[in-house]
């Protein structure tokens, strides 16, 4: 509990991002206004417009019409990954957790220029989303790519990958399922690999390149400037 009686928020964390405005294209302003009511979550908050109230859980049946399995994307950014998984995947439901609202309008006309249905977005601090909105074990595979990399030493702070962080992975993965991270940044590559060798709630490493995922801007923005992509995957350790 914190000083004003309230249960404590990952707020109280510096966050892995900086709310980054930005108007909508016409495009997708078009897109938000059809789709957002029926395919963006409309998640209660409490505190910040990126906040998720800790009571609040995501209930995947309800929200997909079906019981399917689950893949999370951590940062969805405009949606390029996500989207080209689920057109791939007709038969798997898809949850893109992302905090930049342009990223998410462009993911709602992709989706509908590919009429792909198997799609939703929450706009919430990822953080939060897997602390409680996610119920414990409900996630097939969790995906992040290409976070962002904070360079400056004092910014390392935000970084996403950590091992606190992979607690949180850990609790809302299935026994069997699949953490799976890149990155075209070799300190950051460095620092993936120490936070999965340490970490109590993960087991995994580098592996090859995902084939499920379709090369984004940022991927592609690391191969033309002559960076290495670096792949990781990891599964919950499951506790004796
Ligand atoms: C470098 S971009 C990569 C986007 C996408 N994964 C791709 O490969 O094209 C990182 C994205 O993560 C989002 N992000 C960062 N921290 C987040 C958080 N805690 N919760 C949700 N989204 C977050 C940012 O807004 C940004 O869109």
């Amino acid at each position: 509990m914190n000083d004003s009686g309230d249960a404590p928020t990952y707020r109280s964390e510096p966050v892995s991002f900086t709310r980054r405005g930005g108007r909508l294209t016409e495009r997708q302003q078009r897109a938000w206004d059809d789709l957002a009511a029926s395919h963006v979550l409309a998640v209660p908050r409490h505190g910040p417009s990126t906040s998720v109230d800790p009571a609040h859980r995501f209930d995947p049946e309800a929200v997909f019409g079906r019981r399917a399995p689950l893949v999370v994307e951590i940062g969805s950014g405009r949606g390029e990954a996500l989207v080209a998984a689920a057109a791939a995947q007709p038969d798997v439901d898809f949850l893109g957790l992302e905090v930049y609202v342009p990223g998410v309008a462009q993911t709602l006309v992709t989706m509908r220029h590919q009429g792909v249905t198997n799609v939703r977005l929450a706009i919430v601090n990822a953080a939060e989303a897997l602390a409680t909105m996610l119920e414990p074990g409900s996630v097939r595979e969790l995906w992040t790519w290409f976070p962002d990399p904070w360079h400056k030493k004092r910014h390392h702070k935000r970084r996403l990958v950590t091992v606190p962080f992979t607690e949180l992975v850990a609790r809302v993965l299935e026994p069997q399922g699949v953490w799976r991270l890149a990155t075209d940044w070799e300190d950051y590559a460095e620092v993936m690999a120490e936070v999965i060798a340490a970490s109590p709630h993960v087991d995994g490493g580098p592996v090859e390149r995902f084939e499920g995922r379709v090369v984004t801007r940022f991927e592609n923005k690391g191969v033309a400037a002559g960076r290495t992509i670096h792949d990781f995957a990891a599964r919950p350790r499951l506790l004796a």
